[in-house]
């Protein structure tokens, strides 16, 4: 089992941002990463479609043997999670949003969440936001429409600049020092974000956090792979796979991008 592969799902090509940190963090580990572009964005989806549809994701990488499953995606995340480690006896571990840190850092009391309309209003973010947030103020923004523009590969267009322009006004007017971005596809807006936002504000995403969990289970459950070479890495979507190769990046031999019907 310590050989098999991690499973990583995705509504798209936004859990990549995780896969990255994952495979930077764990070099020896063969990774499958599942991109469900055909059914994104889940964020406008209501619960028991975000369920079925996390099921047949992990249920594909359990066909395919992985030894563990990262649900690189928040949306899936704080509505399936409950469901997926009633199912499965592997290790599930996901994303939620970083309130906590966020919520423990700030100093003007006022942190901005973007995230999708199926996290925002998820039981599992309410319950963590009144639990880490208490003393303090969220101003939380539906980022209607951005997954949708990275899916297409318009990362850097005008309609991204005046979405993520209004969306960040209301936060920037009420003073935040911290924004949380609750979604995985997100990590690929930073850039664009850092140039809106004054240097007063921090950006926090929980990529890292997820490979450093991620780490720390493979390890208590002894499922570290002890190989010494690099891991192999196949990415499947059940789009355009252009649409991941052009968000990656990345010439590697270890690295697979591929169709599949999922
Ligand atoms: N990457 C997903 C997340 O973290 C995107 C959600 C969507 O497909 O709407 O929430």
């Amino acid at each position: 089992m310590q050989n098999n592969p991690i499973g990583i799902f995705d509504s798209g090509i936004g859990g990549t941002s995780i896969w990255k940190e994952i495979i930077s963090l764990l070099p020896n580990e063969n990774t499958i990463y599942l991109a469900d572009s055909t059914n994104a964005p889940y964020g406008k989806r209501n619960k028991s479609e975000i369920i079925s549809l996390s099921v047949k994701n992990a249920n594909k990488l359990i066909e395919m043997g992985c030894k563990t499953i990262v649900v690189a995606c928040n949306t899936a995340t704080t509505n399936a999670i409950q469901t997926l480690r009633l199912t499965y006896d592997i290790p599930i571990i996901g994303i939620e949003p970083a309130i906590k840190p966020a919520a423990i850092a700030t100093k003007t009391r006022k942190v901005g969440v973007l995230a999708t309309k199926g996290t925002l209003s998820s039981e599992l973010f309410t319950k963590t936001s009144n639990l880490y947030a208490q003393n303090i103020e969220v101003i939380e923004v539906i980022g209607t429409g951005l997954v949708e523009l990275i899916e297409d590969g318009k990362i850097n267009s005008e309609e991204m600049y005046s979405l993520l322009n209004s969306y960040i006004s209301p936060m920037i007017k009420n003073n935040i020092d911290y924004l949380v971005l609750g979604c995985t596809h997100y990590p690929y807006l930073i850039p664009i974000l850092t140039k809106m936002f004054s240097d007063n504000v921090t950006i926090i995403d929980s990529g890292e956090a997820v490979a450093r969990q991620t780490k720390a289970v493979l390890k208590t459950k002894n499922l570290l792979n002890p190989q010494k070479e690099n891991g192999k890495h196949s990415l499947y979507t059940n789009a355009n796979p252009n649409t991941l190769k052009n968000i990656l990046q990345i010439e590697n031999e270890s690295i697979k991008i591929d169709k599949l019907d999922f």
